[in-house]
């Protein structure tokens, strides 16, 4: 079975909006809908989990309502994005997921998320534990500290992470049962937690316009491409 988890749950404090992002109405549907339309679309996603504030609950079980087919439920999330994902893994543990099921993991502020990019993390855990999706950085990459540049990194061996991330459900799991078990909070990046277990993961192609809206000039580029 392939699980996706998508999201909302974050408070978008970067971006300067009374709205969280994943909620700002954009043409005929909400941010957070058009990652989730791509999901639901896909043969091989079999169902999906939402996770969002608390005291949105409601409003996306209103606006999701008989328009997407597999959405198992919406649930709130936790105080940072890794909470947020372990308190996914908690509810799908409770709902008889198997181990060796397939756990997508994607953020709504990814709108532009590709079937294609969906479908090589799901033909890539046929061979891996564990994948991310990534690209490769074409600008300089450093270590600044205070301002000071410590230390230029090789660039042939740079890449920027992208989500969907993917697992089986028990290495995803497990990862997450230690991290928090240690007190190791808020890793922005569920890599991080597989690689601290001395495991291995993989990439597969990421998409330049699979970018993340954080910022005011983020959320103004995904507007021109979907109007262009
Ligand atoms: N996220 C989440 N639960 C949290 C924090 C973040 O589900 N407690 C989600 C966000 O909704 C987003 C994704 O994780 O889809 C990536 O996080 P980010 O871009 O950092 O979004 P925010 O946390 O909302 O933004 P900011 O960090 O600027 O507050
Ligand atoms: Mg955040």
């Amino acid at each position: 079975m392939n699980v996706a988890i998508i999201l909302l749950a974050g408070k978008s404090e970067r971006l300067n909006n009374d709205t969280s992002k994943q909620f700002i109405k954009i043409n005929d549907k909400y941010l957070f809908e058009y990652s989730l339309s791509t999901f639901d679309s896909i043969k091989d996603i079999d169902s999906i989990l939402l996770v969002t504030l608390k005291d949105k609950i409601s409003f996306v079980k209103d606006i999701v309502k008989d328009r997407y087919n597999k959405i198992i439920d919406v649930i709130s999330g936790g105080k940072n994005r890794q909470e947020s994902i372990h308190l996914a893994l908690e509810y799908l543990k409770q709902h008889q997921i198997d181990e060796n099921d397939n756990i997508l993991i994607h953020d709504s502020a990814r709108p532009l998320v590709s079937k294609e990019v969906i479908t090589s993390c799901l033909e890539s855990l046929s061979i891996h534990d564990s994948i991310t999706s990534a690209i490769k950085a074409y600008d300089t990459v450093s270590i600044v500290k205070d301002n000071k540049v410590i230390e230029i990194l090789d660039r042939n061996y740079v890449y920027l992470h992208q989500t969907p991330q993917a697992f089986k459900f028990l290495t995803i799991y497990e990862a997450h049962s230690i991290a928090s078990k240690s007190k190791m909070y808020d890793k922005t990046d569920d890599v991080s937690l597989i690689i601290n277990q001395g495991k291995e993961v993989y990439i597969v192609d990421g998409d330049v316009d699979n970018f993340k809206i954080t910022t005011e000039s983020d959320l103004k580029r995904f507007i021109k491409m979907i109007n262009k």
